[in-house]
């Protein structure tokens, strides 16, 4: 096995405490789906260990065994403490919120409550791939409205977008991705409230998957949907399971805003079956007692994003980023180099290198690959050393 420089385990950064050793006796998808040579940046799992206060709260519930049923509103509160704190939003009413499974299904049971079979739904490409599997299994339309050059939201685009989406009388809701999935976007609080007034003058309703919410950079500020003017009858999913790395301890909010409280009482009581118990604690760990190590995560991506973009410079100048501020996910435009639709593919083969392939991301992923920036700086140097070395 290569030998990758790593940290040591109490490096107080935690994508450097792991090394390749370790992190490949892990049995998550991130590590299993491909052979022991590749090196994997693609599924948004981290390359980190569990932040302290989650470790201990679910090795306290453990050997408790305390392994039963969720109950109670303890979730919705540390969120609720965490938005306030984080992101000034004192306004998340736990009474509007629900318990999920996780936020995809979160977004299902949304759907289901505010459109019908043959409704659509609009999402920003390209995007979370997801997006178009989940909302098509479930018969509902997917109507594109492209990012613009800069990969933020074309307001005109999506205006567009709308008026496909509603005619013919169809319901329909915008899918917004805040952060956005796979470019880091981080809309502002103008941007907001310029998609809150749009979907209201043209009927669609806003359901916002903001998973990636406390995973921005330093030098820029999330904006929760629902915390904006004009935002009142949209729904919000949020879980801790990107920023704590916990997809595998199952759990997630919905809120309703104000105006969606009526929706969200609609929605069965079977929904509530899916969280795990474990889950649940694990996530109200983390937004309650996780702060530090969050903070430490986030310097971390932020010295990943510098080093990407000198790695970049240096070694695959025709690689065309545009750095988010989001999400620590970095979307690379290989359009330059004649690597055709799907660059991810050439570069695993070539390179032993795993990204996420562009194409199924939608309109604009053709010719560009998603890579994970959450792992050790030694691992992202020599992802791109290994991609070089494909072309
Ligand atoms: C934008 C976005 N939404 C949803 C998910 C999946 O979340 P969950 O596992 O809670 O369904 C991801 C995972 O990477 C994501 O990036």
């Amino acid at each position: 096995m290569e030998h990758i420089p790593h940290g040591s385990p109490d490096d107080p950064n935690p994508l450097r405490r792991l090394s390749l050793e370790q992190l490949r006796r892990r049995t998550s998808i991130k590590w299993r789906a491909y052979p022991e040579d590749v090196l994997p940046l693609w599924v948004a799992e981290m390359d980190v260990p569990l932040a302290g206060p989650v470790a201990r709260a679910v090795t306290d519930a453990v050997a408790l065994g305390d392994t039963g049923y969720p109950a109670g509103t303890g979730y919705a509160e540390a969120l609720a403490s965490f938005a306030s704190e984080r992101w000034g939003w004192d306004t998340l009413a736990v009474e509007r919120t629900r318990l999920v499974s996780d936020v995809m299904t979160g977004v299902v049971e949304v759907l289901k409550l505010i459109t019908s079979p043959g409704d659509a739904v609009v999402v920003n490409c390209p995007v979370y791939q997801p997006f178009y599997l989940f909302v098509e299994h479930m018969g509902r339309r997917i109507v594109e409205a492209p990012l613009d050059e800069r990969a933020r939201i074309d307001p005109g685009g999506l205006e567009d977008a709308f008026r496909r989406a509603v005619r013919g009388g169809h319901r329909a809701v915008y899918l917004l991705c805040s952060p956005h999935n796979p470019t880091g976007t981080v809309h502002t609080t103008g941007e907001l409230a310029a998609v809150a007034a749009l979907a209201a003058r043209h009927g669609v309703r806003v359901v916002a998957d903001e998973i990636h919410a406390p995973v921005v950079s330093r030098s820029a500020r999330f904006v929760p949907y629902l915390s904006v003017a004009g935002a009142e009858s949209g729904f919000s999913l949020m879980s801790a399971s990107k920023a704590w790395n916990l997809a595998g301890l199952k759990a997630a909010l919905v809120t309703a805003g104000p105006a969606a409280a009526g929706d969200l009482a609609r929605m069965p009581p079977e929904v509530g079956h899916g969280p795990s118990h474990l889950g649940v604690i694990a996530h109200t760990a983390a937004y309650r007692d996780g702060g530090d190590w969050l903070d430490a995560l986030l310097g971390g991506l932020d010295e990943n994003r510098s080093l990407l973009a000198a790695l970049l410079a240096e070694h695959l100048p025709g690689v065309r980023h545009l750095p988010g501020e989001g999400t620590y996910l970095a979307w690379l435009d290989f359009r330059a180099l004649g690597l055709g639709d799907d660059p991810a593919a050439v570069l695993l083969e070539r390179g032993r290198v795993a990204l996420h392939p562009g194409p199924p991301c939608g309109t604009g992923g053709a010719g560009h690959a998603r890579l994970n920036l959450a792992t050790s700086p030694g691992i992202l140097t020599e992802a791109v050393r290994r991609m070089a070395a494909a072309l």
